[in-house]
């Protein structure tokens, strides 16, 4: 019987810690939009929050009950959604993410649908292999002369056809 328990404790302590870490990539779009869009005054109005997110105003308040139930956000009334401390947390890394990916992209010379390689990429790349990028990203800024290098060769670079 104990061992049954204890299966069943860890069992459940392994959902729960699946469940805490299941962010949807909707819901992931919302926080950091909500984080992005609350910066200056601390909250984000949910018909804001809809246009930005190209959503209809009813999805987006069902999102938004959503990720209050989870304790992502504050929905209080007349339409206000502000970040719980939890919220705002993940809201500024999930930015943080983008703008690495995105930074990345750009240095790398991806200009065509440059937004859509980065959602794509930001929902599922590792938090490991974020950091390196991150790595990356900061070695090519700190040497604009072996970024200028990179630049050049990957103008002249040419499929290997062998
Ligand atoms: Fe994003």
């Amino acid at each position: 019987m104990k061992n049954n328990e204890d299966f069943y404790t860890v069992r459940g302590y392994e959902i729960l810690g699946k469940k805490k870490k299941m962010l949807s990539h909707s819901m992931e779009d919302y926080l950091e939009m909500i984080y992005r869009n609350s910066i200056e005054e601390g909250y984000v109005r949910i018909n804001t929050l809809a246009e930005s997110l190209n959503v209809q105003a009813p999805s987006a308040t069902k999102m938004v009950q959503k990720l209050t139930k989870l304790g992502y956000l504050q929905y209080e009334k007349y339409g206000i959604v502000k970040l719980t401390p939890k919220g705002e947390k993940i809201g500024r890394f999930l930015l943080e993410r983008h703008k690495i990916i995105e930074d990345f992209l750009k240095l790398i010379g991806v200009k065509e649908k440059l937004l859509v390689n980065v959602e794509l990429i930001e929902h599922n790349v590792t938090k490991g292999a974020l950091a390196k990028i991150k790595i990356l990203n900061s070695f090519f800024k700190s040497y604009p002369e072996i970024f200028k290098k990179f630049q050049e060769y990957s103008l002249a670079y040419k499929e290997d056809e062998s």
